[in-house]
């Protein structure tokens, strides 16, 4: 059993080939302006087609494991969130761990869409506090450009490919760790985003692919407002469990779908936003990796020092919805 738990080390990838707003702009009927000004995305990055989630997740997981100067063998759990797995089975997390040559490790997919990095951390909190697991390498990886419609304006805008991934320890200092946390979902909301078709309710006919049922379909009208709704509730929620200040965060980290989304949820729960990490302008939304690829970026910059309280806070399809209140 320990008390808490340490990140130990952090790693991102992200795909070569960058696609701009004005590369879209020729071939949908948007404009650089419309997107820039409606989601703050100005590009993202695009797998190649020889790449899966698998191939990102164990990018990110090589530097992750590095930083934390551990060897594949010594991972006891693989916990990958995707929404885009390399296949229905076997999980993505098998793959990686076969990848990885990480043979000593349990391995299993979390599927919460851009809540997935948060679920899987608490998760992951669960295990090790238990005492069950001792070095978890949590992973986010997604390929959101294999499942989006690139005929569709109203989505293939937003998304982008990339991955994140942490080694997770035992900790018993009381000086670090998860703080507060709070995971949830609205159900009923799930046909405001979502992949109709491939499972076991629509499975693969020459109709569901005629029908475009194999791509991701959302209505970001009505999501937009759930999302601002359900940070800001999850952010509160968190910040009073741990019995702290808005103010006292140091580095606010939201999931990166739109500036539009994050400013209006810093603004609510009382973050300026000089304390807000924001690459949504660089890589759009990659779903349950944008939270730990910015983790990562943010650590690098050096905007996370020892003993910083950092908020992660995210919500996506499903609807799901969390946030994290860690002590670095
Ligand atoms: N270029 C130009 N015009 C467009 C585009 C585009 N790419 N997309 C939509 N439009 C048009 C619409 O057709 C509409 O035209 P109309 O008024 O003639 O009907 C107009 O722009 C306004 O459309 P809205 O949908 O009302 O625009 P809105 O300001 O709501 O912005 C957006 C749309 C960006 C999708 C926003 O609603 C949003 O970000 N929603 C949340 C999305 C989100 O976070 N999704 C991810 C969840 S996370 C996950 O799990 C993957």
């Amino acid at each position: 059993m320990s008390k808490n738990i340490k990140i130990v080390g952090v790693g991102s990838y992200l795909p070569e080939k960058i696609l701009t707003n004005l590369d879209l702009q020729k071939t949908v009927d948007t404009s650089d302006e419309w997107i820039r000004t409606r989601t703050g995305i100005r590009e993202r990055r695009i797998a190649r087609e020889d790449q899966a989630s698998s191939d990102l997740a164990v990018e990110a997981a090589k530097i992750a494991l590095q930083k934390a100067s551990l060897k594949p063998e010594e991972i006891d759990l693989i916990l990958v969130a995707t929404i885009t797995p390399d296949m229905f089975f076997p999980s993505t997390a098998c793959i990686v761990q076969d990848k990885l040559g990480a043979k000593n490790a349990a391995a299993l997919d979390i599927s919460a869409a851009c809540s997935g990095f948060i679920y899987g951390l608490v998760v992951s909190h669960s295990l090790i506090c238990q005492g069950q697991y001792k070095k978890v390498l949590l992973i986010a990886a997604e390929t959101l450009s294999k499942i989006t419609d690139w005929e569709d304006r109203s989505t293939c805008v937003l998304l982008g490919d990339g991955a994140g991934a942490v080694v997770l320890a035992p900790s018993d200092s009381g000086k670090e760790g998860l703080l507060a946390s709070t995971l949830g979902a609205i159900g009923s909301a799930g046909n405001l985003l979502y992949l109709p078709g491939g499972g076991s309710r629509n499975p693969t006919t020459h109709q569901t692919v005629d029908k475009k049922l194999h791509y991701l379909k959302m209505q970001g009208n009505d999501l937009f407002k759930l999302a601002v709704k359900s940070l800001v509730e999850a952010a509160e929620n968190v910040i009073q469990k741990a019995k702290i200040k808005p103010q006292d965060i140091d580095l606010f980290i939201p999931h990166q779908a739109n500036i539009r989304i994050i400013n209006a949820s810093a603004k609510r729960i009382g973050i300026p936003m000089d304390r807000v990490y924001i690459n949504v302008d660089r890589y759009g939304n990659t779903s349950a990796a944008s939270i730990p690829i910015a983790l990562d970026e943010a650590l690098r910059e050096g905007k996370i020092k020892k003993g910083d309280l950092i908020l992660l806070d995210a919500f996506g399809g499903g609807l799901t919805w969390g946030a994290c209140l860690l002590r670095w």
